[in-house]
């Protein structure tokens, strides 16, 4: 079960009196396909914009007492920090059991993570692709679930100042006190259950998770968004497809070996284009699926946001999956270098996807 630590307590108290939705069950408990593609003849990525419209629901409850939200003490918080993390290796690793943890969460990692952020919305030409904007413009409440560091969080925050933002991770990445006043963090697993009751958001964003979900997971994760989502909102996911494009032997020989090492973790590292097929499945309507290819060190900004961010997601990985793969670590920082200059002279590309989804109205 959840527990609410004392810095989110704190934090969080002005955030769920705007939301009784969301403190009502922490009292209780504590497509279409129009892609952003590099195809062979062109160097320059095209985008064609989705045609949905721009409309989802917004229904909110009265206010509720916060008084009885369960003491809590500065030192439990510190001691369950350090008791959830492990160290290999120089790079610092959750250890919340039951959960893979091949990538670190570590200040590098969330440093990493930023960069990532900013390259998808430049890929993606924006941070929302769901037809949500209007209702986020009027005041809307928005979960992003596996919030990392929350820079997707503080960037909505800002352009979005009549919604709140309620951000939850199993590590404790985000900002806690430092951070715009329409914007929680809390601690949470999502394949545990979301600690909110059902129909509470008008708008759930989940993105890059595919290196800690297995297969059973993103079913237990696709349904855990429906539930907390109210009727007529949006669901977003955004995943990366690992498959490399147009790349040279080298590039694909690394990346066949991470991505196989991810498969034997029961990890889904194709994830990208299955999105739209999950969410149909799981109930969704109004299905919405698109990519954008993401150039590896050649095409402009996006070309050279793309190696950077490579790189540094090779340095993340390189603790796992040299013992993995049985590389030496100096063998793989040259695997690497050679990887990239490679994927230049090939024109390498990976896809981004996102996908998104309406909860009925009738649900
Ligand atoms: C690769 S990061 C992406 C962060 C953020 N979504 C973004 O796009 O910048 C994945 C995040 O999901 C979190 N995470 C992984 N499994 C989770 C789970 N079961 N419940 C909550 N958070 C989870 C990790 O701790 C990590 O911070």
């Amino acid at each position: 079960m959840f527990k609410l630590q004392r810095p989110f307590c704190l934090n969080i108290s002005h955030f769920l009196r705007l939301h009784p939705e969301i403190t009502s069950f922490l009292l209780h408990h504590m497509g279409n396909s129009n892609s952003k593609f590099i195809n062979s003849n062109t160097l320059t990525p095209s985008f064609h914009k989705s045609d949905s419209s721009d409309t989802a629901l917004s229904n909110r409850t009265e206010d509720r007492d916060l008084s009885t939200i369960p003491p809590y003490s500065d030192d439990s918080y510190y001691d369950e920090r350090k008791a959830n993390f492990r160290f290999q290796d120089g790079r610092r690793y959750h250890g919340v059991k039951g959960i893979a943890s091949i990538l670190p969460n570590d200040d590098r990692e969330m440093d990493r993570l930023s960069e990532e952020h900013y390259m998808v919305k430049l890929a993606f030409d924006g941070n929302i692709q769901a037809p949500v904007k209007d209702l986020l413009k009027q005041g809307a409440t928005v979960l992003s679930a596996g919030c990392g560091p929350g820079v997707w969080m503080l960037d909505c925050a800002h352009d979005y100042p009549e919604s709140n933002f309620l951000g939850i991770d199993i590590s404790p990445v985000f900002p806690i006190s430092i951070k715009p006043k329409n914007t929680e963090f809390m601690l949470g697993n999502i394949v545990e259950g979301l600690p909110f009751s059902d129909n509470t958001f008008d708008f759930v964003f989940a993105r890059l998770l595919y290196g800690f979900l297995t297969d059973d997971d993103w079913n237990l994760a696709i349904k855990e968004y429906i539930r907390v989502t109210k009727p007529g909102g949006y669901i977003e996911l955004v995943e990366c497809d690992s498959r490399p494009y147009r790349c040279g032997p080298r590039f694909k020989r690394i990346m066949t070996q991470g991505c196989r090492a991810m498969e034997a973790r029961l990890l889904k590292p194709y994830i990208g284009p299955k999105l739209s097929g999950m969410l149909e499945e799981a109930g969704l309507i109004k299905i919405n699926s698109n990519f954008s290819s993401i150039p590896i060190n050649w095409g402009g900004p996006l070309g050279d946001i793309g190696k950077s961010v490579f790189c540094e997601t090779m340095k993340s990985l390189k603790p796992w999956l040299t013992k993995v793969i049985d590389m030496s670590p100096d063998i793989y920082d040259t695997e690497i270098q050679e990887a990239i200059k490679e994927a230049g002279e090939f024109k390498a590309y990976f896809n981004m996807y996102y996908a998104f989804g309406q909860k009925s109205i009738e649900a």
